[in-house]
C-alpha cells in the first residue's frame, strides 16, 4: 500500500480493500447476515465493518438501534458519492433504525475555517434537502447542528478525559488541537443517542473515517459510568471520480455532484476514463474492459440496479458490441434522468 496512514484529514485513498480489512482488523461484511440488502450490499461495495452482528441481530429481532452520519458543510456542492452513505442510512431506516444526521459545523469551523453562519446556510439550503431527496424520511430523521446541541458538547467534554495523547497519535498519526477537539466531538455525536436509551448504533463510513470509529469504541469502553454499547460501523467503498482517481479531494476535476446540470453531466461523461481500446475498430475486435471503466463503476454502484441488465451490458461491452461512444451516451441518459428526478425531489422538499 502506498499510503500507510489512512485518516480523515488527508485525502489519500486505498487501492486494495482486502489489505485494509486485514490491516485495520475490520470484520468482513457478510451479505447473508442482513435481510433485504440494497444494491451496494449485494454487489460487494459494502465490504467490512465493526461489530456488525449486534446490528443484524437488532434487525432480525426487531430490537431498537440507531444509525448516524454527519455532514461536512464546507462547500455548497454535494459529491455524488455521498449517495452511497445515504443509501445505507435509508436501508437502516427501512429496517427500523432511529436515524440521526448531524451537521458537523464545529468540525468544519475548527478544521476547515468555515464560518458557522455560512455552514448553517448551506446545510439548510443544500445538504439537508439533498439528503432527503436521496430517500431519507424527513419526518423520521433527527437532524442537528453540533453548535446547537449542548447534550453532545457536554458529553464531548466529559469524555475527553478518556483518551490519551499517545493513543490519539497512534490512531491518527498526529495530534493538533483542532483535530483533537473535532474527534472527541465526533465521538460524542456517535454515542449521544445512547444517553436517552441504551441501544446498539451503527455509523456507515468511508474507510477514511475509521479512526473516529476506533476512538469512539475505545472511549465508549472506558467511560464505564455511561455503560455504552460499543458503536458499530459499516464500510462502503469510495466512488472514484470519472477520471478514475480515488481521491475525494474537492479540487479533483472530474467528479460528479448532485444537482449537476445536463450540460455539466455531458461534459464530464465525455471525458470519463473508459475500459475501451484505442480505436473503434480495435474495440469491436477485442472488446472493452468494464472493470476498468468509470461509467460501469457508476452503473454498478448506482445507476443500473437490475442485475440482469447490468450483466448484459457488461457482456456486450466485453464482446465489443457496445463501443465507448454508445456507452457514454447511455450513461449520460441515465445520469440526466437520475438528476432530473433528484432535482424534483430536492425542490419539492
Ligand atoms: N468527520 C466527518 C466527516 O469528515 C463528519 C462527522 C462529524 C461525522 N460527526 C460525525 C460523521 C459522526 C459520522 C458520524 O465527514
Amino acid at each position: 500500500m502506498k499510503n500507510e496512514f489512512i485518516d480523515p484529514w488527508t485525502s489519500s485513498m486505498p487501492e486494495d480493500y482486502a489489505k485494509i480489512v486485514k490491516k485495520f482488523g475490520l470484520q468482513k461484511f457478510d451479505e447473508g447476515d442482513f435481510p433485504n440488502g440494497n444494491t451496494l450490499m449485494r454487489r460487494g461495495f459494502v465490504f467490512a465493518g465493526r461489530d456488525l452482528k449486534k446490528i443484524s441481530d437488532c434487525i432480525k429481532q426487531k430490537k431498537p438501534f440507531y444509525a448516524l452520519t454527519g455532514i461536512m458543510p464546507t462547500t455548497d456542492k454535494v459529491h455524488f458519492g455521498t449517495k452511497s452513505i445515504i443509501d445505507m442510512m435509508v436501508y437502516f431506516q427501512k429496517q427500523g433504525a432511529d436515524i440521526y444526521v448531524l451537521v458537523a459545523d464545529l468540525e468544519s469551523a475548527a478544521t476547515r475555517g468555515v464560518d458557522l453562519k455560512e455552514a448553517k446556510k448551506i446545510a439548510l439550503e443544500v445538504h439537508i434537502p439533498c439528503y432527503i431527496a436521496l430517500g431519507l424520511d424527513a419526518k423520521k430523521t433527527k437532524f442537528y447542528f453540533q453548535s446547537e446541541n449542548s447534550d453532545v458538547r457536554n458529553l464531548a467534554f466529559e469524555l475527553s478525559n478518556k483518551a490519551t495523547l499517545n493513543e490519539y497519535k497512534a490512531i491518527y498519526g498526529n495530534a493538533e488541537p483542532a483535530r483533537i477537539m473535532s474527534s472527541i466531538l465526533q465521538v460524542a455525536d456517535i454515542l449521544h443517542p445512547q444517553i436517552k436509551k441504551k441501544m446498539p448504533g451503527i455509523v456507515p463510513v468511508g474507510i477514511d473515517q475509521d479512526p473516529h470509529i476506533r476512538l469512539s469504541r475505545d472511549i465508549a469502553g472506558r467511560a464505564k459510568k455511561f455503560d455504552f454499547v460499543l458503536p458499530s460501523s459499516i464500510n462502503v467503498k469510495f466512488l472514484p471520480s470519472l477520471s478514475g482517481s480515488l481521491k475525494m479531494s474537492k479540487s479533483e476535476g472530474n467528479s460528479l455532484y448532485l444537482l449537476d446540470s445536463d450540460e455539466e453531466i455531458k461534459k464530464k461523461v465525455s471525458k470519463a476514463l473508459t475500459g475501451g481500446q484505442k480505436t473503434k475498430e480495435e474495440q469491436g475486435e477485442k472488446g472493452g474492459n468494464p472493470e476498468k471503466d468509470m461509467l460501469f463503476e457508476l452503473f454498478r454502484q448506482h445507476l443500473i440496479t437490475d442485475d440482469k441488465e447490468l450483466e448484459k451490458r457488461e457482456e456486450d461491452y466485453q464482446n465489443g458490441k457496445i463501443l465507448d461512444s454508445e456507452n457514454k451516451e447511455f450513461a449520460t441518459k441515465l445520469l440526466i434522468k437520475f438528476m432530473r428526478d433528484f432535482r424534483k425531489k430536492y425542490k419539492n422538499y
